[in-house]
């Protein structure tokens, strides 16, 4: 992120929030093979709250399984929470309520399975539009064509016609066209190869910066959601453990589990490749259904102490924007990571 991405305010005010999460649970039944079996349940996403304001984008990280793409879920309001409230758009609109108005729109990973086949790119963009009149519609429709980089003779193909990086671009119309508030990408580069996700991120930015449409940017890909992030949270086991503007991920990250994170990505200098020391994490996360008493982190974290496994750590305000679920905040440290002094040894 850089200064000039920052939105224009009016008067120096902050930009409106388009999206509002408080609290929210999602949790999933399991099915029980007898009456006499306890009631027990996934809990996909257990208490996030996260705020976003118009022109700016939220990433959202953490491993396979910590409920990023049910969090997703809940903020298109394809899902609704078990309790807390998700609000998007300026007005605050309940995500349920604004599912499919407009409001709040989505893009996937897999492009090829979000088109209709038997549709032309003009007809699935105009399809996302709605009730608008016809020479409204087209235009709109051409406008969204173009501002995702085809021309307009890809209005009149079929996805088989299109490469995966063009048929991407047809979702991201489709996903612009109704000038939404608020636009979800979940793994919406994953599947691309490494220039056409440059592509497409550049293009997301340029869009951001024309439209001022906020992102909620969901990936496994750390450095593709530092890239266009303005603030980055880091999630475990279904609840936010970090919360930092993308800036701090080159050091200054304070959660044991977001530092073991951005170890695993290198850092391409000009020169070539720097090795950084990578914190190996034992196990997997344990399971959703039963999380651990005390931090959820503690059974995997390298400086865990006894009161870590009794009592579970609130998410805390470290400094203005950067928010920390940890009882030994900053703790862990690596060097070309966490500290600028390179060449330190690691305290691991
Ligand atoms: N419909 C469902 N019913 C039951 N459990 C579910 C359902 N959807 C998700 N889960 C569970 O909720 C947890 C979070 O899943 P989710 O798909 O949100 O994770 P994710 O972070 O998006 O993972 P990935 O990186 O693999 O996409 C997992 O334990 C998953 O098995
Ligand atoms: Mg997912």
């Amino acid at each position: 992120m850089t200064d000039d991405r920052t939105p224009p305010t009016a008067q120096g005010d902050e930009p409106e929030i388009v999206l509002d999460v408080q609290d929210a649970v999602r949790h999933y039944p399991l099915r029980r093979r007898s009456l006499r079996e306890p009631r027990r349940s996934v809990h996909a996403v257990d208490g996030v709250s996260v705020r976003l304001r118009s022109g700016r984008t939220l990433g959202i990280v953490g491993e396979s399984g910590c409920g990023k793409s049910t969090l997703g879920r809940l903020i298109t309001g394809l899902e609704t929470p078990t309790s807390g409230a998700v609000r998007v758009g300026a007005n605050g609109t309940p995500a349920a309520a604004a599912s499919g108005r407009g409001t709040v729109q989505a893009v996937f990973q897999d492009p090829a399975s979000a088109l209709d086949p038997r549709m032309m790119v003009r007809q699935s963009v105009a399809e996302a539009l709605g009730g608008v009149g016809r020479d409204e519609r087209d235009r709109r429709v051409d406008e969204a064509i173009a501002a995702v980089g085809l021309t307009p003779d890809f209005g009149s193909r079929y996805p088989h016609e299109l490469s995966g990086g063009q048929q991407q671009r047809v979702c991201i119309a489709r996903a612009i066209v109704g000038e939404p508030d608020l636009i979800l990408l979940d793994e919406a580069v994953s599947s691309l190869d490494a220039s056409l996700q440059a592509q497409i991120l550049d293009l997301l930015e340029r869009l951001q910066r024309d439209t001022g449409t906020a992102y909620v940017f969901i990936s496994h890909d750390l450095r593709a959601v530092r890239q266009v992030s303005h603030s980055v949270a880091v999630m475990y086991l279904g609840q936010v453990v970090e919360q930092a503007p993308a800036e701090a991920f080159d050091r200054g990250l304070l959660h044991p589990y977001a530092v073991a994170l951005r170890s695993t990505e290198p850092r391409i200098l000009d020169d070539g490749v720097e090795p950084v020391e990578r914190v190996v994490l034992r196990g997997e996360p344990p399971s959703a259904v039963a999380p651990p008493a005390g931090c959820r982190f503690a059974p995997r974290c390298p400086i865990v102490e006894d009161h870590c496994r009794r009592v579970a750590p609130d998410l805390v305000e470290a400094t203005p924007g950067h928010l920390v679920r940890c009882h030994r905040p900053g703790d862990l440290t690596l060097s070309g990571v966490a500290r600028a002094d390179a060449g330190t040894p690691a305290e691991v």
